[in-house]
């Protein structure tokens, strides 16, 4: 049964489905949420399914960011997890924390990767008139949001699309895409998972 850590940084939309989806017969359970910021609204909602959870806020640290991730390591370590979802989590790491959980840790990006790592991407794909949109889950390494991918999933930009309208089509893809990405990394599968 691997131990599942999932890193937060507002709401936690994506966080809720991920746990929802290791409540049934799977090959994983969470036992930590964690967020940068102690006001985050999906520490309740983890906490409100009896997900153990720790906040360290980022701010007083500054440009300080192995402090803050030194900080911030201390719960994530106690909960022992084998793999870590980055699940809206804002704030880029280190490559030193990245590399202490290179190969089983996970996010999930609100593009078609390799197009648009980095933010806005929404507002870039509509801005370079693309018919098609979508979102990644792919494993972290040093280069922000440039791992292998382990899964995508399209979807239309349609006629009048606005920044909020295409995120919104994107983010009911994402609740879809990253269950089924950590169901089977979960199982050692990493061939990509594409949908629809
Ligand atoms: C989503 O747009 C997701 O693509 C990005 O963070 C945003 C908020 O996600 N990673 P959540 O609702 O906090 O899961």
């Amino acid at each position: 049964m691997k131990r599942v850590a999932v890193l937060i940084s507002g709401g936690g939309s994506n966080m809720l489905r991920l746990l929802e989806s290791m409540e049934g017969d799977h090959p994983a359970r969470a036992v930590l949420v964690a967020s940068n910021d102690p006001a985050a609204a999906g520490l309740a909602k983890a906490a409100a399914k009896g997900i153990p959870t720790a906040a360290v806020d980022h701010r007083p640290f500054g440009r300080d960011r192995e402090g803050f991730e030194a900080a911030l390591l201390r719960p994530i370590l106690a909960a022992e997890p084998d793999i870590i979802c980055l699940a809206g989590f804002m704030r880029v790491l280190t490559p030193g924390f990245v590399r202490r959980f290179e190969g089983r840790m996970l996010n999930i990006h609100p593009s078609l990767l390799p197009k648009y790592p980095g933010l806005h991407t929404h507002a870039r794909a509509l801005a370079a008139g693309d018919s098609e949109a979508g979102c990644s889950v792919h494993e972290v390494t040093a280069d922000l949001d440039a791992g292998p991918i382990l899964g995508q999933a399209r979807v239309p930009v349609l006629e009048g699309d606005s920044e909020e309208t295409l995120a919104a089509r994107v983010l009911a893809m994402e609740h879809r895409l990253y269950p089924a990405v950590l169901r089977r990394y979960a199982q050692g599968d990493r061939t990509p998972l594409m949908l629809p």
